[in-house]
């Protein structure tokens, strides 16, 4: 391929540096002014390229010769600055050599591999999140990449659908928190001036599919719409998100491709200014989905509700032009689309040099470098929560002399890494086995199976039960494979998977000195190793640093600090379990033989609950006071380290509104804050909650929140330290 020159056009229609980001609107017309129709609609058509495919491939079309003619404006799954440069080139063949955007998956890092979303929200650590953003972000601009899909910010209360590894857990505050980290990494420009569009996605209520089958039907109300599942995306648009992508699942018998309510509030309720990408193939479902006719229909439907782009349905390049030429929609309409999609282009400095992310020096030198490696094993440390530790089996005070590992994820490289990772055929991680051989250099470490994950082969179990016996340090690492969480991995069944709980029973006899490592992409269940393990670590998938996050914690040099972020189930049958419930007028007690809403054969707690998590010291809180300010609600206490370690503590505060216009949560987080405290050290600490953090959405729409509150302060949604009552109004 010959080496393009940049086009003269785009340099005169551009005349602006990328640190100057004047009036891309105008230029963005400027250019509309040019265009042919069919131009036009290529700038809303994105295509994948052609390694590779994250939904149904539908049309196996000529894509050098569309992209040549204009009729593509933005790409996924091209990464690498020498692959995108290349399509790059054929773009810029076209009429008005307008560049293209890529975009990509980039869900938990690019080549440095960070613990999957679900992780990093059970940090409750918003510098940890943003940090793990940003170097996303370096590394995936770096790679020739625009746009990043990502924050998933959906909600999820069903353990079961497979996407909740992707999102921010249950907590719709918590989940707005996560979205400004996030978006902030993602889009902060680096040294090298590269920025990033960030995508907030699925836009809306996907987490609500029924039973926890991936895609399914959403039947969700109003109120839950706004104050379990928008918060998150309103929080995106506040933070400045380029982009949204509509969400797969219909709300109110409308599929979210075509839902004018959703892109009205977008548009004109939190005043966005960027572009909404469809999901993949979206756009086309809305026939399967049973709302469009066909799928011109479908064309017309999306774009007149607010879908700029196309992803991979090819609805929008098979039919828009007709469409326009029958007035079904308009060309005014096409045009705003359009001109969003210029913008971006603008804003990320593409029409000054399309090539300006196609550095292959950069990208040797940013990738995996050992600053982004030890940022992803800072933030998987703390991501792992802590949920027994008996016997003070934890932190070891010296080496072992010798240890058995034990397990199918012991040494798994690629199932450290979890789903949706990018360069997923080369899979670097530092496994548990191979971080312990390094820490430990000295010890006897034999590793034995003992069993696969998903088997009821037991004929491994001897021989590991052997190891166990004679060693004087058994670490057991179980869980699911990097393919039993994500998309389109829900699982009916999410007790740990296998005969993995058996073997994990079997060691525990042999050799009480047992810790148990899960891992996982989402909250699973097992209660046998609840109730017998000595210590149990729960660590997601970790990434690239897995292995050392897990000795770091294991020594002691990191004290865990992380915290349940989506409630544990202890039976599939309570299933979605969650904190932030209703009270009703019956709710379940503890005795049997009443009327009140519990089971009769199961229990209806969860096995661990919201915010749960244990440290190797302890804390007191003293002297908690509620006051209100000028500012919003103060919650103040002195908190104190009690015990033997330094540590974080998580301060939680959550509000109970107790009666009103509409019914609330028994308990909503308000402010939380991870606390370090040195050994003995004590200080005095200050929350404060917004007055507009208590507005809700009630029967007759937006409600400001006044009125009686109980104030608690918690070591989770389910340990109240102190309760305060108190009446917040005039605000
Ligand atoms: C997923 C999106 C993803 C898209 C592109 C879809 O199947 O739902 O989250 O961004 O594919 O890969």
């Amino acid at each position: 391929m010959k080496k393009i020159i940049i086009p003269l056009l785009a340099l005169t229609l551009s005349g602006n540096t990328f640190a100057q980001q004047k009036d891309y609107g105008q230029k963005a017309d400027s250019i509309i002014a040019l265009m042919t129709l069919d131009e036009k609609i290529g700038q809303l058509n994105m295509l994948t390229g052609n390694w590779e495919a994250t939904g149904p491939v539908l049309q196996d079309v000529n894509k050098s010769e569309m992209l040549k003619k204009g009729l593509v404006g933005s790409m996924l799954n091209v990464k690498g600055s020498k692959n995108t440069r290349q399509l790059q080139e054929l773009a810029l063949q076209a009429r008005l050599h307008i560049p293209l955007l890529f975009g990509q998956d980039v869900i938990h890092g690019y080549r440095t591999v960070f613990p999957i979303p679900l992780a990093q929200a059970a940090s409750f650590d918003r510098s940890a999140v943003k940090d793990a953003a940003a170097v996303a972000a370096r590394e995936s601009a770096a790679a020739g990449i625009h746009w990043l899909f990502s924050p998933m910010l959906d909600v999820a209360r069903d353990p079961r659908w497979g996407r909740v590894m992707e999102g921010p857990g249950e907590d719709p505050y918590m989940a707005s928190e996560i979205a400004r980290a996030m978006v902030e990494g993602y889009q902060s420009a680096g040294p090298d001036g590269l920025k990033m569009m960030a995508c907030a996605k699925h836009f809306a209520a996907y987490s609500g599919a029924i039973g926890g089958r991936d895609y399914n039907t959403v039947d969700v109300s109003m109120q839950t719409l706004h104050n379990l599942y928008l918060p998150p995306f309103k929080a995106a648009a506040e933070a400045g998100v380029a982009s949204y992508m509509c969400s797969f699942n219909e709300i109110n018998g409308v599929p979210s491709s075509a839902n004018k309510y959703l892109y009205d509030l977008l548009y004109k309720d939190w005043n966005f200014k960027g572009l909404v990408v469809s999901d993949w193939g979206s756009i086309g479902e809305m026939v399967v989905h049973g709302y469009s006719k066909d799928r011109k229909m479908a064309a017309e439907q999306a774009l007149n509700a607010g879908v700029t782009i196309d992803m991979e349905s090819y609805c929008y390049i098979d039919h828009l032009k007709a469409l326009v030429a029958e007035g079904k929609v308009t060309e005014e309409t096409l045009n705003a689309a359009v001109r969003r999609v210029l913008i971006q282009k603008y804003e990320l400095g593409l029409f000054d040099d399309p090539f300006r992310y196609c550095d292959p020096k950069r990208e040797k030198a940013s990738l995996l470098t050992d600053e982004n490696r030890a940022t992803a094993r800072e933030v998987a440390g703390k991501s792992i929560i802590m949920l027994k530790n008996e016997a003070g089996l934890l932190p070891l005070r010296k080496a072992p002399a010798s240890i058995a590992v034990i397990g199918p994820l012991a040494d798994s490289k690629r199932d450290m890494d979890g789903n949706w990772v990018i360069l997923s055929h080369d899979a670097i991680a530092v496994t548990v086995l191979e971080a312990l051989k390094e820490e430990y250099p000295k010890s006897r470490i034999e590793y034995v199976k003992g069993c696969d994950v998903n088997s009821t082969d037991k004929s491994g179990f001897q021989a590991a039960i052997e190891a166990a016996r004679k060693a004087e340090l058994v670490v057991l690492a179980l869980g699911e494979t990097w393919d039993m969480s994500g998309e389109a991995k829900s699982r009916g069944d999410i007790h740990l998977p296998g005969v993995q709980e058996e073997l994990a029973q079997a060691v525990y006899q042999a050799n009480p000195r047992s810790l148990t490592l899960l891992m996982a992409g989402r909250p699973m269940i097992f209660n046998a190793i609840k109730e017998q393990a000595p210590a149990v670590l729960y660590c997601w998938w970790l990434g690239t640093e897995a292995g050392h996050a897990v000795t770091d914690v294991l020594t002691g040099r990191r004290n865990p600090s992380a915290r349940v972020p989506m409630s544990f189930p202890s039976h599939l049958g309570q299933i979605p379990v969650y904190y932030n419930h209703k009270n009703s007028g019956r709710p379940p007690v503890d005795q049997a033989g009443n009327y009140s809403g519990r089971y009769i054969d199961i229990d209806y707690k969860p096995a661990y609950p919201f915010g749960y998590g244990l440290s190797y010291t302890t804390f007191a809180y003293d002297n908690i006071q509620v006051s209100t300010a000028s500012d919003g609600l103060h919650v103040s206490m002195t908190l104190r380290n009690t015990g033997d370690y330094d540590g974080n503590e998580l301060v939680q505060v959550y509000l109970q509104k107790l009666w009103g216009e509409s019914t609330r949560p028994v308990k909503e987080l308000k402010a939380y804050e991870q606390v370090f405290l040195k050994k003995g050290e004590s200080r005095q600490v200050e929350l404060t909650i917004p007055y507009k953090e208590l507005a809700y959405y009630g029967q007759n729409g937006w409600q400001k929140g006044d009125g009686d509150y109980k104030v608690y302060v918690g070591r989770s949604a389910a340990e109240v330290v102190d309760m305060k009552e108190i009446s917040i109004v005039n605000f």
